[in-house]
């Protein structure tokens, strides 16, 4: 199946967009890069300090694990990477444009045309088929409904489950449930895959199966992926591992000597 580019995209005059345009070459550079990123939360007298000054690139093609306990500052990280949150200080460069230079409108269709996102929630919407759900985001976009759903039908053909095109999530399996929510994600043919604990709702068989299908994602597409996670084998999956605790990045890992990861036999 070949992805189609929105061409929508295209026209548009947004720096992380003419960037792209401009540099064919940008492959070669970091997806996404925080410099000395910070966020603290205040709510009356509370404070946290959530991230505490995090330097991170991410490259392009590659899967990147994120992981740490709970508390650790994980999944702000993760927001950040993904401009649902900003900075307290720092920045966070994205195809090599600083985040903060863009305005509300440039940064909602940074997410909307840039980043796909994956949640431990699944996060599908319950009164909407698995196809509806995977188009919404392209629909959102200003798509013809048309060809919004062929192209979510080209993904759901993707990740091995048209065959529930017209279900409901709740008529799904957690593990086809997520495997819909990835096809939601790539349905607008990201820069960056954000995944924030992608497996951590799913059985040992289904968490399996999703990883299967992000490393899969990778490793023939050359998509490049952050996953969130606090589970050491799943990140074991991933090309490179960073450690974060209380909103530090504790260390880095050597990278992985990655085992190509057989496909499941049933999709
Ligand atoms: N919106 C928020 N408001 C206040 N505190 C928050 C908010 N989001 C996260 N935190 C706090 O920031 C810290 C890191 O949270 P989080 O990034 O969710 O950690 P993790 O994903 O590693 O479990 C925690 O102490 C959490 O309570
Ligand atoms: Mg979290």
């Amino acid at each position: 199946m070949v992805l189609r580019r929105s061409p929508r995209m295209d026209e548009t005059t947004h720096p992380y967009c003419r960037q792209e345009e401009e540099n064919p070459g940008c492959s070669d550079m970091d997806i996404i890069e925080a410099v000395g990123v910070t966020k603290s939360f205040a709510s009356g007298a509370m404070h946290v300090d959530a991230v505490r000054g995090i330097d991170l690139s991410v490259r392009q093609g590659e899967m990147l694990a994120i992981v740490g306990p709970s508390g650790s500052g994980k999944s702000t990280l993760l927001n950040l990477l993904g401009a649902i949150e900003t900075p307290t200080d720092g920045q966070i460069l994205f195809e090599g444009v600083d985040v903060s230079t863009l305005n509300d409108s440039e940064r909602t269709l940074l997410r909307r045309r840039r980043i796909g996102f994956i949640f431990q929630a699944f996060n599908l919407l319950p009164t909407l088929t698995a196809v509806e759900n995977v188009a919404l985001p392209l629909e959102l976009d200003g798509i013809s409904e048309g060809e919004a759903r062929e192209r979510a039908l080209g993904c759901l053909d993707l990740v091995d489950i048209t065959d529930r095109a017209d279900h409901l999530p709740t008529q799904m399996s957690g593990g086809q449930q997520q495997r819909v929510a990835v096809a939601r994600a790539l349905v607008i043919e990201p820069a960056l895959v954000l995944a924030d604990e992608p497996t951590g709702n799913l059985d040992s068989t289904n968490s399996a199966q999703v990883m299967r299908l992000l490393r899969d994602l990778v490793d023939s597409r050359g998509q490049t992926v952050v996953i969130v996670t606090h589970d050491n084998d799943i990140a074991a999956q991933a090309d490179r591992t960073v450690h974060v605790r209380d909103g530090l990045l504790e260390e880095y890992i050597a990278e992985h000597l990655h085992r190509p990861i057989p496909r499941a036999a049933s999709w």
